[in-house]
């Protein structure tokens, strides 16, 4: 039996993980949990040297000056996320660090978070809230009645989806029912269970000209950075919304701005957005066309606990020497 003192160490870099998942932990570590919110780079840096593994959400960057810092004990990273855009996949396997991350058992809450936020946004939801909270709804005539607050329906609408992994997939289930008309999708390639829906493998640039809806909910990387672009927000239809639950680099976000206030697109929803936080005066935080959530796709209590555990039993799996239940490859 090891003690405590020859104990691998792991630091846990965020707050108030369920303490299922730091149980986890304690029976194989010796845990230490930073108790911060955020975690500083700087108390980061202090921390790293000689942990085993570091546990950290998508908002602590790891990269090369980082791994290096925290020397050759570092064998794992478990990030308690399904993106992992903030770490540096080159410094990892150069520095033979091997990466966990969190797909599949977020997929229907973030699914969920994307069909309330589509709705939010077509049927303006908070707009209509503000009104009724500061006397607008008084004020509502039978004249302006008819209008007042309409959006646009999802029935019969074309829908396109930019990525379709686990959570386009069932972002795809989940708006079927909805009795849209066409469900159109890209993937490197086609996709049965979507197919299966009725949807159809298009082009990046097909989707955005033909969709009512374009939802994003594709990984960020060199390929797909500034995947919506000025050019594409161009050919968007004068109605489409905009929905993003990926990050906020899959837009060139200054354009999608200009075309918002100039009304050339109808509105977005937008999970995720650069920077996150957004500072308060962006000028996204005065747009009645845009909803704005501060980044809460998987934030349901059962599925932020999941990822708790799965993450730790992927820092686990690299002390036993047995496979990660979930390992990014490179
Ligand atoms: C994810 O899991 O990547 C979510 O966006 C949270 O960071």
């Amino acid at each position: 039996m090891l003690t405590t003192m020859s104990r691998p160490k792991v630091l846990v870099a965020m707050k108030l993980v369920p303490e299922i998942a730091i149980d986890l932990l304690r029976k194989r570590f010796d845990v230490e949990v930073c108790d911060s919110i955020p975690i500083t780079r700087t108390e980061m840096m202090k921390k790293v040297p000689g942990k085993f593994a570091i546990f950290c959400s998508a908002l602590s960057k790891i990269d090369e000056e980082l791994i290096k810092t925290a020397g050759s004990s570092l064998k794992v990273v478990g990030t308690i996320s399904v993106g992992y855009d903030h770490v540096d996949l080159t410094a990892m396997k150069k520095y033979g660090v091997r990466l966990g991350y969190t797909p599949h058992v977020l997929s229907e809450t973030v699914a969920e978070t994307t069909v309330g936020l589509l709705i939010a946004t077509t049927r303006r939801f908070f707009e209509a809230n503000h009104a009724l909270k500061t006397g607008g709804w008084k004020d509502v005539t039978t004249v302006v009645w008819m209008n007042w607050m309409c959006g646009r329906g999802i029935r019969n609408s074309v829908v396109g989806i930019v990525g379709c992994g686990n959570i386009g997939t069932s972002i795809a289930r989940k708006l079927k029912t909805f009795d849209i008309s066409q469900l159109l999708y890209t993937s490197r390639t086609e996709k049965p269970a979507v197919k299966a829906l009725g949807g159809k493998l298009v082009t990046i640039d097909e989707l955005v000209e033909q969709s009512d809806f374009i939802i994003l909910s594709i990984a960020l990387n060199e390929d797909t950075k500034f995947i919506i672009n000025r050019e594409r927000i161009a050919k968007m239809k004068s109605h489409a919304v905009l929905v993003n639950i990926g990050r906020g680099g899959l837009i060139d976000q200054d354009a999608l701005i200009e075309a918002l206030q100039e009304n050339r697109i109808g509105g977005a929803g937008l999970d995720v957005m650069t920077p996150e936080p957004l500072p308060l005066d962006s000028p996204l935080m005065k747009m009645d066309n845009v909803v704005l959530l501060p980044h809460i796709g998987s934030a349901s209590i059962e599925t932020r606990a999941e990822m708790a555990i799965l993450t730790a039993k992927n820092i686990i799996a690299v002390l036993d020497n047995t496979a990660m239940p979930n390992e990014v490859k490179y």
